[in-house]
């Protein structure tokens, strides 16, 4: 197919490519990487992204979803997505703020009140925006923001208050604003990919975790815990990235049906999380392990330190702050 071969021969071709802006339709198999398992709500949207893309093209285009990090951890297809090498992924807004990272400020402790809240900040103009510097920052085209739940913390101990935490092994999604928050804490954060977290936690090999309520209930991690911590202290968004390259090659009607299904498909997460939350953390709450419900006062000054940290690492955290403010209900 006239785009694969181009694709194919890369280097200076592939470059002179990019000045095609409109090639006519043809037929492409698109990969698509993340990290989810394939149960997972992020994964389940990408499978049905593949399927409406195989229907609105009249079966012309086709999907093939690779999930579990199948093609490599975040880190590795990013630069697959900037090579050209993969056509499309789903993934944590954490992976991009380590190359972007105004994109950092999404991470700000308590941004938003709870995840309706969170939904309005990801769907503002403002959010929006930033993804239009994606082309030229780092070489991928964001298409729309989906997300996780909210941030809380599974602990092997008791904690009683966030003095327990001090020194303790924490797991974190590998990436620079968690770090920040885990260590203003005092604790030991341990940077793991997902798929490592639950034999980790199992054998003692960390004390704690931070993850959301979905794959606390789902991945049954609660079983090898004493206590839950329901903190909400952050939000865990997802971005939708088509390779700049491969975009490049797309013609303007591809484009825009692509950024249609795309975009509505992670945007469609956020939804699932809002209406599904509540029933996994009232499944938790319902175990026989110790359930404790904390605010912004039980991390004493980390959000504080945070911010003076990512106000300067970060030129979005005022507009985002500013936004959080603008849409509290
Ligand atoms: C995590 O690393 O905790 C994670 C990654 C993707 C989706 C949900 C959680």
């Amino acid at each position: 197919m006239t785009k694969n071969l181009l694709r194919g021969f890369g280097g200076a071709l592939a470059v002179s490519a990019l000045a095609l802006s409109a090639l006519p339709a043809v037929a492409e198999s698109f990969r698509l990487g993340l990290i989810t398992p394939p149960p997972h709500v992020w994964t389940q949207a990408a499978e049905a992204f593949g399927e409406e893309l195989a229907e609105r093209s009249g079966g012309a285009h086709s999907l093939q979803v690779f999930p579990a990090q199948q093609l490599g951890n975040e880190a590795e297809m990013l630069q697959q997505l900037q090579s050209g090498a993969l056509d499309m992924a789903f993934m944590t807004v954490a992976e991009v703020s380590n190359r972007a990272p105004s994109f950092g400020a999404f991470y700000a402790p308590f941004l938003a009140d709870d995840l309706g809240h969170a939904a309005r900040i990801l769907r503002s103009d403002v959010a929006q925006g930033m993804l239009d510097e994606l082309p030229e920052q780092i070489g991928v085209v964001g298409l729309g923001y989906g997300m996780a739940g909210l941030r809380q913390i599974v602990s092997r101990g008791e904690v009683d208050e966030a003095a327990d935490l001090a020194g303790l092994k924490i797991r974190i999604t590998p990436f620079t604003p968690i770090l920040d928050f885990y260590n203003a804490l005092d604790t030991a954060p341990t940077p793991m990919p997902l798929p490592d977290v639950y034999d980790a936690l199992a054998n003692g090999q960390v004390d704690a975790i931070d993850m959301d309520a979905e794959l606390i209930w789902g991945l049954r991690y609660y079983e090898h815990a004493d206590t839950i911590i329901e903190s909400n202290h952050m939000m865990f968004p997802m971005v939708a990235l088509v390779s700049g390259r491969v975009w490049a090659l797309l013609s303007d009607e591809d484009k825009d049906l692509i950024a249609e299904l795309m975009g509505a498909a992670v945007d469609g997460t956020i939804d699932v999380y809002v209406a599904e939350e509540p029933g996994w953390l009232e499944q938790i709450q319902g175990t026989d392990r110790t359930y404790v419900q904390v605010g912004p006062e039980f991390f004493g000054d980390v959000p504080a330190e945070w911010d003076a940290i990512w106000s300067v690492r970060s030129d979005m955290l005022d507009d985002l702050r500013a936004v959080a403010d603008a849409t509290r209900e």
